[in-house]
C-alpha cells in the first residue's frame, strides 16, 4: 500500500505528540506538548498508510527566506520504504509555495537527508536558528546535530 501526505488536522494532536515523544524519549527530537502541537498544528503535515497515520514533520519558518524542517519521524515498523522522503517532498512543496528558497534541518540522520538533495553546511550560517529555538534546548551549549540545506531555486 503507498503511503499518502496531508496537512495535519487537529485531530492528529494525540498521535502526534505519541510520535514524537518516543523520539524525544531517545534524545533525537525536541518533545512537543499537546497544547503546542494543537497551536502549531497547520505548520504539521502527516503520512497515513489506510487510516494510520505513520509519520510527520513540520516546516518552522526562521528568516524571510529560509524555513526549517522539525519533528520528522516515522513510526517504527515503516521505515525505509520511502515515507520519510514522501513527508520531505511534501514540506519542500509547502516551502516552495510559500517562495522560500531555502530549507535546513539539523539532524542525525545526514544520509537521509543526503539522498533527497540536502548538503552538509556549518550551522554557523544559520544565526536566525540559534536565537529561535536553540535557547529552549537543552543540548544548546554542546549541540552536536549536523546541519543540512537545500536551495529550492
Ligand atoms: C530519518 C527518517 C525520518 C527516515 O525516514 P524513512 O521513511 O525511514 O526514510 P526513506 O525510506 O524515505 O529513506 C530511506 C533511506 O534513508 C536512509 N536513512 C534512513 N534513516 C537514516 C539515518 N538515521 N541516518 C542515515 N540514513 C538514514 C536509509 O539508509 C535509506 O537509504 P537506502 O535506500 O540507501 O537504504 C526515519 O528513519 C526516522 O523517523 N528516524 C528517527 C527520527 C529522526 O531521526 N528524524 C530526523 C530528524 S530531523
Amino acid at each position: 500500500m503507498q503511503a499518502t501526505c496531508r496537512k495535519a488536522t487537529i485531530d492528529d494532536v494525540d498521535i502526534l505528540h505519541d510520535l514524537i515523544q518516543g523520539y524525544a524519549q531517545q534524545g533525537i527530537m525536541l518533545p512537543r506538548s499537546r497544547e503546542v502541537l494543537a497551536r502549531q498544528i497547520d505548520t504539521f503535515v502527516v503520512a497515513e498508510l489506510g487510516d494510520d497515520v505513520v509519520g510527520c514533520g513540520s516546516l518552522t519558518r526562521l528568516g524571510i527566506d529560509l524555513v526549517e524542517i522539525r519533528s520528522l519521524g516515522i513510526t517504527d515498523g515503516y521505515k525505509g520504504c520511502g515515507i520519510g522522503s514522501k513527508l520531505v517532498d511534501c514540506l519542500i512543496e509547502q516551502a516552495k509555495e510559500q517562495h522560500i528558497p531555502k530549507i535546513m534541518a539539523l539532524t542525525y540522520a545526514v544520509g537521509f537527508f543526503e539522498r533527497n538533495g540536502f548538503t552538509v553546511v556549518d550551522k554557523e550560517i544559520f544565526p536566525e536558528k540559534v536565537w529561535k529555538d536553540c535557547i529552549h534546548c537543552p543540548k544548546q551549549h554542546a549541540c552536536d546535530e549536523i546541519a543540512v540545506l537545500k536551495m529550492l531555486n
